[in-house]
């Protein structure tokens, strides 16, 4: 019987649907106001280096995103096949972030250090030729595609739009030499952008081709550096450190 009250006028249903409607708005929009106090504060998570920061292009434009997650959810299972569940201030620098929804292939937010570059380079020309049951497709054009980096620099400052902490002026560099140390405010430096792309990748030759810079090697790069930020060690006290 009230509850025929309330159809039959239209100005009081219209209030009380506002009423609902807000309380699902505010459970979404009130924890927004205290996120600097939710996001964990950790050490080690830094932008991504002028290489790095192609290869998750590559990712991108890859789709690899499309059958590979980047979230550990805070769950037994999760955490015995991948490692750590994964902290919100790992992907803070990540604009937009790669957690993905589907998981074709595994998760690949701990997968930096688990293979060598080489694996990686085999695995993406061929994943049959090292995981003979794989059905992930072939990317042979990474290895014959020269990585184009020209505008490196550009992108980078699209990024520091979105308050990614690259720098423009010697305040910014300062300020990132405070935070991160002085080795890695240099790669974020977006004026030595080139320089520092290509000394990683002749330091660290991720595709095994010394004279040339590919997407193979922004890309190995790249996955090289998933999950490696933070020393979990630290933080691993209590209920995970039984699984250690
Ligand atoms: C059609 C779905 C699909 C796409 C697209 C795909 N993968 Fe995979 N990936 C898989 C599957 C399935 C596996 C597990 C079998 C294997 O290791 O090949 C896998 C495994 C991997 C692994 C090994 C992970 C581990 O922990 O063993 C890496 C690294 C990887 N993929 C990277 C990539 C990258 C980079 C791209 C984009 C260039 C990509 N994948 C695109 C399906 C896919």
């Amino acid at each position: 019987m009230r509850h025929e009250n309330i159809e039959v006028n239209s100005g009081l249903m219209i209030a009380l649907i506002m009423v609902v409607i807000s309380i699902g708005g505010l459970v979404e929009i009130v924890p927004l106001f205290y996120i600097n106090e939710t996001v964990e504060k950790v050490d080690g998570v830094r932008p991504y280096t002028p290489l790095e920061l192609r290869g998750r292009d590559i990712y991108q434009r890859e789709g690899c995103y499309l059958c590979h997650s980047q979230m550990v959810r805070p769950f037994r299972d999760e955490w015995l096949r991948y490692g750590h569940y994964s902290l919100a201030a790992e992907s803070k620098y990540d604009h937009p972030f790669q957690w993905g929804s589907k998981r074709t292939g595994p998760d690949l937010a701990r997968v930096g250090g688990k293979y060598s570059n080489q694996w990686h380079v085999q695995h993406l020309l061929k994943p049959t030729s090292v995981v003979p049951e794989s059905i992930m497709p072939n990317y042979p054009w990474l290895l014959n595609n020269d990585l184009d980096y020209s505008d490196i620099a550009d992108r980078m400052t699209a990024l520091r739009r979105t308050g990614v902490p690259y720098s423009l002026t010697q305040a910014e560099y300062d300020a990132n030499v405070k935070t991160f140390g002085k080795t890695v405010a240099d790669q974020l430096d977006i004026s030595q952008a080139q320089d520092n792309l290509l000394k990683q990748a002749r330091t660290f030759n991720y595709d095994g081709l010394p004279n040339r810079v590919t997407e193979m090697e922004a890309l190995v790069a790249y996955l090289q550096v998933l999950g490696t930020m933070v020393d979990f060690s630290k933080y691993d006290e209590g209920y995970f450190a039984e699984f250690r």
